[in-house]
C-alpha cells in the first residue's frame, strides 16, 4: 500500500473574503491572481497542484500532520474541510492530527475536532487523543501535541495520559507495520533537539514510547523535510507541503511511503515544481536498510 503525508498547509482565509466556492479554484492547475488575495508563502497555487497530485495518483491513505490553518479561524477550517473534499478520498482513507496553528488560542481549542469530525473516529469524542485506526497492514496512530501558546511561541505538549496510552496501544497490537502522527518532531534532523519556544516538551516520553514499538514518526512544523533514525526508529517530517517555492526542490514538498508485505520499504519525496506549476518526482528514499529495531 502507499501513504500519503502532507502537513503543514496553512490555508489563508480572511474575514470578509468573497463566498467564491474554493473548492473550485482546487481543481484548477495556475491560479496565480488568486495568490494575491492569499498570503504569499503558502499560495494557492501549490496547494492547488497538491491537490490535483493527489487525485492524479490517488493514495491508499492520506496522513495530514497539521497546521491546516494560520490563526485556528472558522473561515480557515471550512477550508481545511475544502481541502479535504477536494482530494476526493473517503474519510475512513485519511487522517488527520491538529498543529500548533489549529489550536492557536483558547477559544479555537476543539474546533479542529468539532469541524474536521467526518474524518475523526465519531466514537472516540473530542478529547480521545490518541486515535488509533488499522489500515491494511499499517497500525496507524494520530497523537495531539498542541496547546494554546504565548504569542512568538510554538512548543508543544503531549501529557502523561496520552504518552502513556501511546505507549501502550503500541505495545498491544500486532500489526506489521506501526506509525505514529504527530505535529511537533520529537527531534530534528541530525538528531538535534528544537528550539526550546518551538520544541515538544514531550520529546523524551514520545521517544521512551515509540523505540522498539513503532516502526516511524510521520510530523510536520519544521517547514523543512527531514529524516532521521534515533535508536531504529525513524523520524520522518514531510516539510510544508504548500510553502513558496524558490527553485524546484527548495519548497513545497510531501512524501509518499511504500509498505509492502508488512514492511515499510521506501518513500518518496514529491516537490513542487515552479516552472510546470505542479508536484513532480524529486527522489526516492530506501529504509530497507535501516530496519526499525522493533521487538
Ligand atoms: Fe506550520
Ligand atoms: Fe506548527
Amino acid at each position: 500500500m502507499e501513504l500519503a503525508h502532507v502537513s503543514d498547509l496553512h490555508i489563508r482565509w480572511r474575514p470578509g473574503q468573497s463566498g467564491a466556492p474554493f473548492a473550485r479554484y482546487l481543481n484548477k492547475r495556475v491560479v496565480g491572481w488568486l495568490n494575491l488575495t492569499f498570503h504569499r508563502s503558502h499560495p494557492i497555487a501549490v496547494l492547488s497542484a497538491l491537490v490535483a497530485d493527489l487525485r492524479e495518483s490517488p493514495p491508499d491513505h492520506l496522513a495530514v500532520t497539521g497546521d491546516f490553518t494560520n490563526l485556528a479561524l472558522p473561515g480557515e477550517f471550512e477550508r481545511a474541510r475544502e481541502f479535504l473534499e477536494a482530494t476526493e478520498l473517503p474519510a475512513e482513507r485519511v487522517s488527520v492530527i491538529p498543529g500548533n496553528h489549529d489550536t492557536y488560542v483558547r477559544a479555537s481549542v476543539g474546533r479542529f475536532e468539532e469541524v474536521l469530525a467526518d474524518w475523526l473516529d465519531p466514537a472516540l469524542g473530542v478529547e480521545a487523543w490518541p486515535r488509533s485506526r488499522r489500515v491494511g497492514d499499517v497500525l496507524l496512530i494520530g497523537t495531539q501535541s498542541c496547546v494554546p501558546t504565548p504569542v512568538f511561541q510554538a512548543w508543544g505538549a503531549m501529557g502523561e495520559r496520552q504518552l502513556s496510552a501511546l505507549g501502550e496501544a503500541l505495545a498491544s497490537d500486532d500489526a506489521p507495520v506501526k506509525l505514529v502522527l504527530v505535529h511537533h518532531p520529537p527531534l530534528l534532523a541530525g538528531g538535534k533537539p528544537e528550539k526550546p519556544r518551538r520544541g515538544n516538551r514531550d520529546a523524551a516520553g514520545l521517544l521512551e514510547a515509540c523505540v522498539g514499538r513503532a516502526d516511524a514518526i510521520l510530523c510536520g512544523h519544521t517547514h523543512r523535510a527531514f529524516h532521521h533514525v534515533h535508536e531504529g526508529l525513524h523520524v520522518l517530517c514531510a516539510g510544508s507541503s504548500t510553502s513558496s517555492v524558490k527553485a524546484l526542490g527548495e519548497g513545497a514538498t510531501y512524501n509518499r511511503y511504500r509498505i509492502e508485505e508488512g514492511r515499510l520499504l521506501g518513500y518518496e519525496v514529491r516537490g513542487y515544481d515552479p516552472a510546470q506549476g505542479r508536484f513532480v518526482h524529486l527522489r526516492n528514499e530506501s529504509l530497507g536498510a535501516l530496519e526499525a529495531a522493533r521487538s
